[in-house]
């Protein structure tokens, strides 16, 4: 056997280099940068790392996914999932195209008004909703999804007090093979879903409107909404008998992205992507719902939908500068990048597959650029580590790049879910947000400062030359 000879690992320290000239970056029909010229100007104003929307895409994806769920005699209806990523440029572009706003919490209902979203088009989920936050939502006539007894009977007080009646509708919850998802709503399994119905027919204060249901986040079987759909159908029969008219299948939100899962979370022999994906999930609703229209709202249904992740994920990208390269006992070959999973916390699950993007003049990151050693353009694995002081920081164990060096940029792709909004605030500040819009470049979130991070303290006297400044 040849033994191979013994290299050192070795760390780098690193001046960041300015990018090449021409970093015009073009990947692939969805990229962003079709509309970005030059990143390099974009880093030098804004700070690596960056985040980028894409007004386009955005656009493109929320009209690409209503489209899929639209069907003739069903009114559809997108609540967009504020959760996934609460930009309030980006829940304003949504509700430009005709989003409602699905909230799970004062603050995302705040903003959802303080972006003109009317009242009757906020769906209010979540499982703890303060009397307060539902005086506001009853007299603003949002439509609340109640999730135990406890705020059934909270909600008939707060209506009552009002003298209004409240736009109510139930979440439920069944069993899905091993995924109960059973913290949130009423039990379909153990009879609590119907008996939530008949209390309801019984209240006064309380406009029975919804069925609601959402189990888990990038969902990839659609026979998972098939289950759903027929649960809630069930159900309204029942509340039919009872003499309430079901406006609303609501079956939330959970359809899933382009993006890779890792294979620990993903289904054997992976899942696929493609054009027929929405599709798939509509038909999967679709089939059931054709078939028992009479049951909602005098025969004309309304179906809400509350997609995040399949329609923002798409539509931002991050760009990350290598700030050192260093090789590990075994000689293998490993970055840390400016941005870790403080910013990218989808790292845990997705398989990110960055591309080198600098230096390319428009060229695939991948496989255009010379390997300086020896000449080749093969790829090699490259383990990337983010800034945090910590060994869990790791964006990827493997990812296939050209050599790269200090200053490089690295692209991620679908970065729009769950990263801004589960970001966090540790030792690193967050970055900027830049909106590519139709009139060019618009910054959207200015770059944290380690101001904005104690801004929220104060030092007492005692411990401090002045008055609780410091
Ligand atoms: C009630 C509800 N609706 C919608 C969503 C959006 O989910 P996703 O981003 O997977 O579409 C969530 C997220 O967990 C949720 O809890």
């Amino acid at each position: 056997m040849k033994k191979s000879i013994y290299e050192a690992p070795s760390i780098e320290l690193v001046q960041i280099s300015t990018i090449g000239k021409h970093s015009i970056l073009n990947m692939g029909t969805s990229s962003v940068f079709e509309e970005v010229d030059d990143v390099e100007k974009l880093l030098n104003e804004y700070g690596s790392p960056l985040f980028l929307l894409s007004e386009k895409i955005l656009r493109n994806k929320y009209n690409e996914f209503k489209d899929a769920f639209t069907e003739e005699g069903i009114e559809t209806i997108i609540g967009y999932s504020y959760k996934t990523n609460y930009l309030p440029a980006l829940c304003s572009i949504l509700k430009e195209e005709g989003a409602w706003a699905e909230v799970v919490a004062d603050m995302e209902y705040k903003l959802a008004r303080s972006l003109n979203v009317p009242g009757s088009k906020i769906i209010f989920n979540g499982c703890y909703k303060t009397e307060a936050e539902l005086n506001k939502a009853v007299s603003e006539d949002a439509l609340i999804n109640i999730d135990s007894f406890n705020e059934l009977e909270l909600l008939d007080r707060v209506a009552e007090n009002l003298g209004k009646k409240a736009r109510t509708g139930i979440r439920v919850n069944f069993m899905m093979g091993n995924m109960p998802w059973t913290k949130f709503g009423f039990n379909y399994e153990s009879g609590e879903a119907k008996e939530a119905i008949e209390k309801i027919s019984k209240k006064k204060n309380i406009n029975f409107e919804a069925i609601h249901n959402h189990s888990g986040t990038f969902n990839v079987n659609p026979k998972m909404y098939s289950k759903s759909t027929r649960i809630i159908i069930e159900l309204a029969e029942y509340a039919k008998k009872l003499g309430l008219n079901t406006k609303i299948i609501d079956v939330g939100g959970g359809f899933p992205s382009s993006n890779k899962l890792k294979p620990q979370y993903d289904i054997p022999g992976g899942s696929k992507y493609n054009e027929t994906t929405l599709q798939q999930f509509s038909s999967a609703i679709m089939r059931h719902l054709k078939k028992a229209k009479h049951l909602f709202n005098n025969g004309k249904p309304i179906l809400i939908l509350e997609p995040g992740r399949a329609i923002v994920d798409e539509a931002m990208q991050l760009i990350s500068k290598v700030v050192s390269k260093k090789k590990d006992a075994n000689g293998n070959q490993s970055v840390v990048m400016d941005a870790g999973v403080n910013i990218l916390p989808t790292a845990f699950w997705y398989d990110f597959e960055p591309k080198l993007a600098n230096k390319l003049n428009g060229l695939n990151g991948n496989l255009n650029r010379k390997n300086k050693k020896n000449g080749n353009d093969h790829n090699r694995s490259v383990k990337m580590y983010g800034p945090l002081c910590m060994q869990i920081d790791s964006i990827n164990e493997s990812v296939n790049l050209p050599s790269v060096e200090l200053g490089d940029v690295i692209v991620f792709s679908n970065v729009g879910a769950y990263n801004l909004t589960q970001s966090m605030q540790f030792i690193q500040t967050r970055p900027a947000v830049i909106l590519l819009g139709p009139t060019g470049v618009e910054l959207i979130k200015r770059k944290e400062t380690w101001r904005d991070i104690f801004n929220l303290d104060t030092l007492p006297k005692r411990l401090g030359k002045s008055n609780g400044a410091y």
